[in-house]
């Protein structure tokens, strides 16, 4: 018997956030691909925010050719009080007046670069504060046992949370980016089951600072080689509400299948739990 729809109004709000890194390398490219996506076939789904977060250097190009339904989403969200004057750096008022509604903090390749806890966790309460979503990037770096890993990531989502206040947490969401899955030097990708598991454990983390409630309504997206045919079912079994997508985000047709595989997997996950 084939399976009543699910009615918008009841699905749960998804993310899908693409993360282009250093790519492309020019201008040109730059609004070429913008362009692509632009007319490239995403689901229409209104439960489905989209975001892609370009190199700086091209964040207004592509905000002035994607259809606005696209939130802009900066890679690294700066200093957000840098104090006098300094050569190089960008601050959290410049990006949001180059319309960036979205930003990823913790990135591994910038904690990788040295970037500090404190500022992760300045960035992390300063873009709440001011009504930016975050996506906020955690992960174990080594494939290691349960207990290991748990405790590694309960303490990166304790201390970039340590400024947020209850009420700037909906804008929240945290990314489970294993390092050992991430990028063109990935090792493996996680299970599904395992993925599930590490959402549980970060709710239950930060209900340990806000509450079940605000804990349990906070999204977990997954992040690390995801591409359409892993997509569906990280979406229906991993307990999770959306992707952090690097090389994948950079092909519209791709992506635009991780959103479909995302649309779906969430849907056979509601349809199982009704
Ligand atoms: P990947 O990157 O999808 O290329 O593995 C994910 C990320 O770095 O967030």
């Amino acid at each position: 018997m084939a399976r009543k729809p699910t009615r918008a109004r009841e699905r749960e709000r998804l993310w899908l956030v693409g993360n282009w890194k250093m790519w492309p390398d020019t201008a040109t490219r730059a609004r070429r691909a913008a362009l692509k996506f632009a007319s490239a076939a995403f689901p229409r789904a209104p439960h489905l925010s989209l975001a892609v977060a370009p190199p700086y250097p091209f964040l207004e190009l592509v905000r002035a050719v994607l259809p606005r339904r696209w939130a802009l989403a900066a890679q690294d969200p700066g200093d957000p009080a840098p104090e006098g004057e300094e050569t190089g750096r960008v601050s959290f008022a410049m990006l949001r007046s180059a319309g960036v509604r979205l930003v990823i903090a913790g990135h591994s390749e910038v904690r990788a670069r040295g970037t500090p806890d404190a500022l992760i966790a300045r960035q992390v309460a300063v873009a709440l504060g001011e009504g930016c979503e975050v996506v906020l990037c955690v992960g174990e770096t080594e494939r290691d046992g349960p207990h290991d890993r748990f405790a590694f990531v309960r303490k990166q989502v304790l201390t970039a949370v340590s400024g947020v206040r209850p009420d700037a947490l909906p804008l929240l969401r945290v990314a489970y980016e294993p390092v050992w899955a991430i990028g063109s030097r990935a090792r493996a990708t996680p299970e599904p089951s395992d993925v599930h598991e590490m959402a549980l454990w970060i709710k239950k983390v930060l209900a340990e600072r806000y509450g079940a409630r605000a804990a349990l309504a906070t999204p977990v997206l997954y992040g690390g080689s995801v591409h359409p045919e892993n997509a569906r079912a990280f979406a229906r079994d991993g307990g999770i509400h959306g992707f952090l997508v690097g090389r994948a985000s950079r092909d519209p047709k791709e992506f635009a299948a991780i959103a479909e595989a995302l649309v779906s997997g969430a849907d056979d996950r509601a349809a199982l739990t009704r």
